[in-house]
């Protein structure tokens, strides 16, 4: 049986890494898979991280099971960080409703989600935006769901694309899915603004739609509470939203693959029938997800000290971006004779360019620079000494489409 299979094919994200782990140049550059890489090119344990490990292999005094919700104190430390109060305690209410449960990073918490809605809303169509993370697509697309696109990117302009997104969401049929990135879109970094995410809550209340929002870089953006103000203004508007969350990079956890599943309900009694329904599919996959990588961030987020200090981290890896961003933009500004001013202000660890496969495929052969074949770059793998003539390289390649 196993001769006869067809070929199986590849992530396109992990067969770029692939890749790059193969390309034997000793200063080759890695833009392709999403992991935040300090200024020296690694992708280090964070020290708050590293502190509550010691402190943890120190304490921990049972590794017997938990529930299928995983750790408690992560459950409850997740649902504070994505549902924050907004000063003087008048946030909106969707914290009191929402139920949160623990998954194998980002991944598993949409992989569970999405076996929820298979078997209650089988007919629904998934709505994906145009540029997304391709894994929405594969995954959304293996448990059987019809997939729609709406736009999001206007590559020749370099921004959201709204008028465009908002006009296929008037098209959103009641009860479809719709996913929508929390903050620093992943490929394009093209965030709406306050304004905007209004906007799109208005339209998916009207269209009586279900919302699932992926955050899986909250911290990265404008901060930690900042990054989760779309997703307060949907929950406001909606009676029922599904969070997918992942602590993969903004605690540097990725092989921990912790990530988390809440349900904002109408009240929080319809929230936990929703959750006791996606435990019972877990239950069937995977049955608990792993403890470590929570129990690192219960931790950390329980303690002022190792909160402060992971604060203050957080901080420091959202200031890079915004230096490598800026630099970026200037030098491929200025490389190609086109405006990408954009990118300089843009959220998170991407940008998407009008690259061509070819133009990736010279880049990867001559200066060794690896990114995706779609143009999205990762810019956290750039430091201060390759930023400049990266944006030079790629900006060379981009004159060609302004020349053409
Ligand atoms: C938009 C988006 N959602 C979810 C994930 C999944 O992250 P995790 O590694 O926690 O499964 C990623 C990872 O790159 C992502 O970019």
């Amino acid at each position: 049986m196993f001769n006869a299979l067809p070929d199986p094919g590849t992530d396109p994200i992990l067969r770029s890494a692939l890749v790059f782990q193969q390309d034997p140049a000793p200063h080759k550059i890695d833009m392709g898979i999403g992991i935040y890489k300090d200024d020296y090119g690694h992708a280090p344990v964070m020290a708050s991280v590293k502190a509550a490990e010691r402190r943890l292999v120190e304490e921990q005094e049972t590794k017997a099971y938990l529930s299928g919700a995983g750790n408690a104190a992560f459950n409850e430390q997740v649902r504070g960080l994505l549902f924050p109060e907004a000063e003087g305690g008048k946030g909106s209410d969707a914290g009191a409703r929402a139920v949160t449960i623990q998954t194998p990073g980002g991944t598993g918490a949409l992989r569970v989600a999405a076996d929820f809605l298979r078997g209650q809303a089988p007919g629904a169509k998934v709505w994906i935006p145009a540029q997304s993370w391709p894994n929405h697509r594969h995954l959304f697309g293996t448990v059987g769901f019809r997939l729609a696109e709406y736009p999001w990117f206007d590559m020749a302009a370099g921004r959201l694309d709204f008028d465009r997104a908002m006009a296929a969401f008037h098209s959103v049929a009641p009860g479809d899915v719709v996913i929508l990135h929390g903050c620093c879109q992943n490929p394009t970094g093209a965030d709406p603004d306050a304004a905007q995410w209004g906007e799109i809550a208005q339209v998916l209340a009207q269209r009586a739609a279900l919302p699932i929002v992926d955050i899986a870089y909250q911290g990265l953006g404008d901060g930690l509470a900042e990054d989760a103000r779309g997703l307060a203004t949907i929950c406001a508007a909606l009676p029922e939203v599904i969070v997918a969350s992942s602590c993969s990079k903004n605690f540097a956890l990725y092989r921990e693959r912790t990530g988390a599943l809440s349900f904002v309900g109408e009240t929080r009694a319809a929230a936990e029938k929703a959750s006791g329904h996606a435990l019972h599919l877990a239950r069937a996959n995977y049955s608990m997800p792993p403890d470590h990588g929570a129990a690192v961030v219960a931790m950390v987020l329980s303690d002022p000290g190792l909160r402060a200090l992971w604060s203050e981290e957080l901080a420091g890896m959202r200031a890079r971006m915004g230096r490598i961003r800026a630099a970026f933009a200037a030098g491929l500004s200025e490389a190609s004779g086109k405006d990408f001013g954009h990118i300089a202000h843009q959220k998170g660890l991407f940008a998407t360019v009008p690259l061509t496969a070819e133009m990736v495929a010279r880049l990867r052969a001559g200066p060794h620079i690896h990114a995706s074949a779609t143009g999205r770059l990762n810019l956290a793998g750039l430091t201060a000494e390759t930023v400049a003539p990266v944006a030079a390289a790629i900006g060379a390649e981009l004159r060609e489409l302004t020349d053409a």
